[in-house]
């Protein structure tokens, strides 16, 4: 019996949507369940074959404790290691050097710093800020904008140098990007799932967040050409990112597709929010993706502690009752970091 668990926050359709679909079409090989956790031991046994994470990028217990449970061979979606060490400006920076087009944008110092960082702690610091140089490469307008986040949180579009303050002024501690605002077309929210299966949504941000009323329905939104592109941009993302599940955003202007947002590892997959389409496919994908993992099985991902486990940590991949034979009759490699 394979064992797969979901945690959530404060979602509620797509946590049911996604267990009862693995319950059915898992035919009793496989459970799905939420989560349950509370003191973890350090040699804390393994528990779940899969665990989809939704919330660990806000609740620090939830994120070390998924990262103990991937030393057990859990597979996390997406991983915990990864996603911790990633950021909107890394990320940006990263899918301009492989081809997507990016608008310009540039990672700004905090503003404000935690108690104890004086300005003898920020000698490496330029100061003042070449305001000026930042704002001439950007442009007017800009979306001033966390390098890590979601939610639309202290996201501000930005006409003028006087406004650009103002906001700066506002975020404290948090580290700010300045983006050169697309003044789109159209817009389009792609879900990826497994770094192959992708969905283009129309998307009309001008509408209030989760409303229901951002996913519009429109038949041939994008030409083939661009439909085309936006796919492959999305894979070439998620590939490179590692995502098993993300959804990408793309601002589109004069026929180009700039992606805005990536780093998305738990994307609003909600009934009233996505619509039943959406919703559907995001479920159906996800549990096809886990099912396919179990009945295939997956390496463990490439930590540099996976070289040191001895025994070399299990694979996950169930083996035929004849290769087990066999590889018992032989004498054991050494463990490597595949
Ligand atoms: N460079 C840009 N050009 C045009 N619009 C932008 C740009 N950056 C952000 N926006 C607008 O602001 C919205 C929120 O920005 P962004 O997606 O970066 O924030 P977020 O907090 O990650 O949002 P979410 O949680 O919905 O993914 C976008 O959906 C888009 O409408
Ligand atoms: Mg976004």
């Amino acid at each position: 019996m394979k064992r797969v668990g979901i945690l959530v926050g404060r979602e509620v359709t797509f946590p049911e949507s996604i267990i009862n679909s693995i319950n059915e079409k898992g035919g009793g090989d496989v459970v799905a369940e939420m989560v349950t956790v509370g003191g973890i031991r350090l040699d804390e046994a393994k528990r779940y074959d899969v665990i989809i994470d939704r919330i660990s990028h806000e609740i620090p217990y939830y994120r070390a404790m998924l990262k103990r449970m991937a030393l057990e061979g859990t597979l996390v979606i997406n991983n915990p290691f990864w996603w911790s060490a990633d950021d909107k400006f890394f990320n940006f920076s990263l899918a301009a050097k492989i081809g997507v087009a990016i608008p310009k944008t540039v990672l700004l110092p905090q503003h404000s710093y935690i108690k104890d960082i004086t300005s003898e702690s920020l000698r490496n610091l330029e100061f003042p800020l070449d305001w000026d140089g930042i704002v001439n490469y950007v442009g007017f307008p800009a979306f001033l904008k966390p390098f890590d986040g979601g939610g639309w949180k202290n996201v501000s579009k930005i006409h003028s140098l006087e406004q650009l303050f103002e906001e700066y002024n506002k975020s404290g501690t948090l580290c700010m990007t300045l983006q050169e605002g697309i003044e789109y077309d159209q817009f389009v929210r792609c879900y990826c799932v497994g770094q192959e299966k992708v969905l283009i949504m129309p998307y009309d941000p001008s509408k209030p967040y989760l409303s229901g009323m951002q996913y519009v329905n429109v038949e041939d939104y994008l030409t083939p050409e661009l439909h085309q592109r936006v796919e492959q941009d999305v894979i070439t993302i998620c590939k490179a990112l590692g995502y098993d599940l993300n959804t990408v955003e793309f601002a589109i202007k004069d026929g180009i597709p700039y992606a805005i947002d990536f780093m998305n590892p738990a994307p609003d997959a909600e009934l009233a929010s996505v619509g039943e389409y959406n919703h559907r496919w995001i479920v159906d994908a996800m549990t096809d993706f886990i099912l396919n993992k179990i009945n295939t099985g997956w390496e463990q991902p490439n930590y540099h502690w996976t070289s040191l486990l001895n025994p070399a940590a299990p694979k996950t991949k169930p083996k035929s009752p004849r290769a087990a034979k066999k590889s018992a009759a032989k004498p054991k490699s050494k463990a490597t970091t595949k």
